[in-house]
């Protein structure tokens, strides 16, 4: 069952079109991650599904209730929806305290038990109850406001990049923390970020929002493998991209004949792998370097426990004159800049615009 739908929801600011003509349904219980560049309306999207916005055009319906249509409008503080703002939006002449309990109705003791439940549950230390938000990092700021939410047990929880002040360390457990949080609690959730690892991670269903548009929705996992444009590829992940003649399933580019998903496609196309289906040999005698493309690594960047090189493919495979291609490694194994080496290409290329 849905519990939130998005009917065709559009809004302007001016000459400016913040939403054009949104669909989007999020399955009760799910994680929905929205992502896409600074200004392609994810906020104003999060604040019309809270009540702080209102749209021109389109419905907006939780759990089978109207909040929103072209007559009416349930009220913000009717939604029974949490939401995080990017900017934390603390009441900074109230304490953490006050500003985690400002909802709740417990009193006494009971509150402040929840009030320091709570507090933990984000992973504030308990000693800050009684700080000022203007006392506060930006990242212990966040999880007040999170805190803050989650006291709300809202029916549905907008978190906008409610992590970005983290560090990698804290935000990866935050991330997961929160996940269970809200899974066991059973609350449908809408994150919005600019990290893709967190948007992988964390999605069952990834929402891809470009200049007010949504163009793309579905597993992360399928996102990533059959992006529907070479822009969401790249928004994605790191991606390798070049033109290719398509016949009977195979690809003939300039790594060779590779194997596609074409669907019966035949003719020129755009072909994209993700770095880490290439593999790298710097042993020319072995079997599988025999049969791979030459090339040479002009770069290598090292990451720990991984490497991205950018290898060039010898000027007589490639059309153009020293394609670059990045290729993943392991960060111990990485052959230096300057090395020969042959490539090969794992699992099948993804090919664009078959349409
Ligand atoms: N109240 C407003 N008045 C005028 N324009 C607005 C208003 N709110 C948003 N916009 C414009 O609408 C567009 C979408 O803004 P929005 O804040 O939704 O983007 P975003 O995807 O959240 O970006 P970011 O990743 O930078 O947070 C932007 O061009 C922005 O300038
Ligand atoms: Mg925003």
């Amino acid at each position: 069952m849905n519990a939130l739908e998005l009917k065709s929801l559009s809004k302007s600011f001016g000459a400016q079109k913040a939403l054009d003509d949104i669909c989007l349904s999020v399955p009760t219980g799910s994680r929905t991650v929205i992502v896409g560049p600074s200004g392609s309306g994810k906020t104003t999207l999060l604040r019309m599904i809270a009540g702080f916005e209102f749209p021109d055009a389109g419905s907006l319906t939780l759990n089978g209730q109207t909040l929103v249509d072209s007559s009416h409008a349930v009220p913000a503080y009717q939604r029974q929806i949490g939401y995080v703002p990017q900017d934390g939006a603390l009441f900074p002449h109230m304490s953490v305290a006050a500003n985690i309990g400002f909802g709740l109705t417990d009193t006494g003791a009971a509150r402040t038990e929840r009030i320091l439940a709570l507090m933990d549950s984000v992973a504030l230390d308990a000693n800050m109850a009684n700080r000022w938000p203007h006392e506060l990092s930006g990242g212990q700021q966040q999880r007040v406001s999170l805190a803050r939410a989650l006291a709300q047990q809202p029916r549905l929880m907008l978190l906008d990049e409610p992590f970005s002040a983290l560090d990698t360390g804290l935000r990866s457990a935050m991330r997961k923390m929160v996940a269970r949080l809200l899974e066991t609690a059973g609350v449908t959730t809408i994150l919005v970020t600019h990290d893709q690892g967190e948007a992988l991670s964390f999605a069952d269903q990834l929402a891809v929002m470009r200049a007010g548009r949504l163009v793309q929705s579905g597993h992360p996992m399928d996102l990533y493998r059959y992006p529907g444009d070479e822009q969401t590829a790249h928004f994605l992940g790191e991606a390798v991209v070049m033109p290719a003649r398509i016949e009977s399933g195979w690809a003939h580019c300039d790594l060779g004949r590779v194997a596609v998903n074409s669907n019966g496609f035949c003719g020129s196309a755009q072909i994209m792998l993700r770095p880490e289906q290439l593999q790298l040999s710097d042993q020319p005698d072995s079997p599988d370097a025999r049969q791979g493309c030459p090339a040479v690594v002009v770069e290598r960047d090292f990451a720990g426990n991984t490497c991205t090189l950018t290898v060039e493919l010898h000027p007589q495979a490639s059309q153009d004159q020293g394609r670059s291609l990045l290729v993943r490694s392991t960060g111990m194994h990485a052959p230096p800049a300057g090395s020969a080496v042959q490539l090969s290409v794992l699992g099948p290329a993804h090919v664009f615009d078959l349409a």
